[in-house]
């Protein structure tokens, strides 16, 4: 919810400019009011008439427009709001952001600012590619400019790749995640939950019991405390949280790429129960009882995500969380498993049939650290994760 924040919104000139018109709907619907500021070149996509009429608030467009100084000066427009949005952020409005450039009023509020800034860009693909884009991304990642998008997708320009302005609801969230506050504010969490399903042929794979509800739970537990958090999830039971990145993935494979795509980030918690095998080739076709008879299946390994992420020289996440669900010498198999790992805590427990906790509501874990194991009495999986999500909160900052 939005309820009584300020976002001052402004719009570049961009196609996607007409996205950002229901950006405002999206945002005024959840409790925020959007003061709007259209650049020159926004003002070829989208109307003020429209921008006014869908906001219920008067547009700024004009660094020196004397009425609006009388009424409300730039520096006040630029410092009234809780969160200042760009949305679209064009190449040119991202590089006058980079090299401080305050030429007009869409650049000037956001030099005058002293609120957080989320920028969602819009740009070409050779454009967002270019090293100048590049380099002012990471100047504005520097500088602590909040960024959402861009996605990966078909342009209106008729090219293919990353460069489209993210979806209205997904810079809805980033701006929900922006103004939340709590410990893990600022920080960027990796989630990956639920199971993986290895496909046979085109019909049939190879799955397993996981529910995905302890990593949905912490994914919700670290977004409560005010991460960012990218929860990257096989098919699952139970629904993903609201207001997190959701990744859909169904086999391994496709989970580390995601996970590889999502980096770097602060922290990464590793809670999905992955298949350790595929199926050498799956089948194209679906396989035939008469034809075929019966089938010999033949497997390969999957890469190994929370591995490869622990012993990344380059962009390891400060904090790596593994879980082990054991059946037997629980501890002892979890301290090996660390080591072998590589990551920083292993989260394990016991899913012996008996204990009911694989696809059930409680949990009863040991935190294993290199200084040593502490186990948790048995409780809900949402106490679980509130419990980890405050151990990461502690250990991030
Ligand atoms: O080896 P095992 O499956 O018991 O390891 C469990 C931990 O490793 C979990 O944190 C799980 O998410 C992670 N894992 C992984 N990729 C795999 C297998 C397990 O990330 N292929």
């Amino acid at each position: 919810m939005l309820a009584g924040k300020r976002i001052l919104l402004i719009i570049g000139g961009g196609i996607a400019a007409f996205k950002s018109l229901d950006l405002i709907r999206r945002l005024r619907e959840r409790g925020a009011t959007v003061t709007p500021v259209l650049t020159s070149a926004a003002e070829e996509f989208v109307t003020p008439l429209s921008t006014s009429a869908l906001s219920a608030q008067k547009v700024y467009r004009d660094l020196f427009d004397l009425t609006d100084e009388a009424e409300m000066g730039h520096i006040e427009l630029s410092r009234a709001a809780d969160l200042v949005v760009v949305a679209p952020a064009t190449a040119d409005l991202m590089a006058k952001m980079a090299g401080g450039h305050a030429n007009d009023l869409a650049s000037t509020l956001l030099m005058a600012t002293d609120k957080p800034v989320l920028i969602a860009p819009a740009m070409n693909v050779r454009m967002w590619e270019h090293p100048a884009t590049q380099r002012n991304l990471k100047t504005l990642a520097g500088d602590g400019i909040l960024l959402v998008g861009p996605d990966e997708g078909d342009m209106a320009c008729g090219e293919y790749g990353p460069g489209r302005m993210s979806e209205p609801l997904a810079i809805v969230d980033a701006v929900e995640a922006a103004l939340k506050d709590g410990p893990l504010k600022g920080k960027h969490i990796l989630v990956t939950s639920g199971p993986t399903h290895e496909p046979i042929d085109p019909v049939r794979y190879i799955a397993n019991r996981s529910s995905g509800a302890q990593g949905t739970a912490i994914a919700r537990a670290l977004s409560a405390l005010g991460a960012e958090v990218t929860f990257v999830t096989g098919p699952a039971d139970v629904p993903p949280p609201l207001g997190v990145n959701v990744v859909n993935v169904q086999t391994a494979q496709q989970m580390l790429e995601a996970v590889q795509q999502a980096l770097p980030t602060d922290g990464a918690i590793f809670a999905a129960a992955v298949a350790d095998w595929r199926m050498k080739s799956a089948s194209d076709s679906k396989l035939k009882k008469d034809k075929d008879g019966t089938p010999v299946l033949e497997f390969a390994e999957n890469p190994d995500i929370l591995a490869t992420v622990s012993q990344l020289t380059k962009g390891r996440p400060e904090l790596i969380v593994g879980f082990a669900a054991e059946t037997d010498q629980v501890i002892e198999n979890a301290t090996a498993k660390r080591k072998r790992k590589g990551c920083d805590w292993i989260i394990a427990n016991d899913v012996s049939p008996e204990t009911g906790i694989m696809g059930g509501s409680e949990n009863a874990v040991t935190l294993i650290k290199d200084s040593g194991a502490e186990s948790w009495p048995r409780m809900t999986k949402d106490q679980v994760a509130s419990r980890i999500a405050h151990a990461v909160a502690e250990a991030l900052t």
